[in-house]
């Protein structure tokens, strides 16, 4: 008898666990080989990033099944407005180079962008580690291009910075507002996605929402206009943050770390072309690591003026 054959199939919410698994063992290994930090294992935080694609896009998450029921590696999208999206795309290591990769995206695929001439979304897109040459050529063969550099930004704040100038922005909490009328909220949040992000997507923020980022709504002091949203997590994690002019990024950031309690490290994932690039350096936070890379068929969101909250919800 031979090596029972891999086979794909679409994901269940009873995988996720072993999903969880995979992307550990791949990436754990994958970091240890070329020779990078192992980041700390946060499972819960995996395991509802998963379902919460499972359930918006059950059409676009995939397992390979080892022929004895064991997951060896899973796939999965999201399609947001004309935006397909890989989230993730991980094979275990002994079954690496077999083309179950290749075959796991082809279903992703197959399952949005290429079911229907009609639904065709304008633009294919997914982050990578830039330290990964498999992927990178892997996704370019199916026109997704390296385009922006997204870099880990991490550690505390300078004590010694100079006092910032006259708040321009107002930050109003989520929570506030949504007393006052969750409709509203949901459209101006959209306003600001549609014109940064290049569509809406409450769905996602109800997972940000869910997994205990604070949101806020920032307006311009002078004018009450909406200026854009921003999340931050008291465990320093900051993002997504998106604003309607590059000139408001900097302060936005800057409401949002003074909003939760110091924490003993701030986490931003901020693009090479971000209006907060240099701010964020010059206040003590630091590069950690290489970065990843968003590549795409074309288009994107505006990384002058948007953060992303992590690689899996660009
Ligand atoms: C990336 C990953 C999902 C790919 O899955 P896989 O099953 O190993 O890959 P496949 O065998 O389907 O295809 C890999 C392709 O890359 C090509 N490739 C491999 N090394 C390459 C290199 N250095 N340069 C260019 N192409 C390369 C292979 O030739 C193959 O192309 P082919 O199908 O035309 O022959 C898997 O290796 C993995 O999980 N890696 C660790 C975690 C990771 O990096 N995940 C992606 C996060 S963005």
């Amino acid at each position: 008898m031979g090596t029972p054959e891999v086979r794909l199939r679409p994901a269940r919410l009873g995988d996720v666990l072993s999903c969880v698994d995979v992307f550990y063992e791949a990436s754990e290994e994958l970091n240890a080989r070329t020779g990078q930090p192992i980041m700390p294992r946060n499972p819960a935080g995996l395991t509802r990033l998963v379902e919460h694609l499972l359930r918006t896009d059950p059409e676009l998450s995939f397992v390979a099944d080892d022929g004895s029921g064991g997951i060896v590696g899973f796939g999965q999208a999201h399609r947001r407005g004309g935006t397909w999206f890989l989230a993730f795309l991980f094979v275990r290591p002994g079954h690496q180079g077999q083309r179950i990769g290749r075959r796991m995206l082809e279903a992703c695929l197959r399952g949005g962008p290429i079911a229907s001439a009609q639904q065709r979304p304008v633009a294919l897109a997914v982050c990578i580690e830039a330290i990964q040459p498999v992927s990178t050529a892997l996704y370019a063969d199916f026109g997704m291009l390296p385009s922006v550099p997204i870099y880990a930004l991490t550690g505390e704040l300078k004590p010694d910075r100079t006092p910032p100038p006259e708040p321009r922005l107002v930050a109003v909490p989520f929570a506030e507002l949504v007393a006052a009328g969750a409709d509203a909220l949901a459209d101006e949040i959209d306003a600001v996605d549609r014109d940064a992000v290049g569509y809406a997507h409450q769905q996602d923020h109800a997972l940000w929402t869910a997994i205990d980022r604070q949101g806020y709504l920032f307006r311009e002091a002078a004018e009450g206009r909406v200026a854009g949203y921003g999340y931050v997590h008291r465990s320093g994690r900051i993002g997504p943050v998106a604003v309607v002019a590059d000139a408001w990024l900097p302060e936005a950031i800057e409401h949002l770390m003074s909003s939760v309690p110091v924490p003993d490290a701030w986490l931003a994932f901020v693009p090479g072309p971000s209006a907060a690039l240099v701010p964020l350096l010059r206040a003590g936070l630091r590069v950690d690591g290489p970065p990843a890379l968003y590549c795409a068929t074309g288009g994107g969101p505006a990384f002058s003026r948007y953060l992303p909250g992590n690689f899996a919800i660009v």
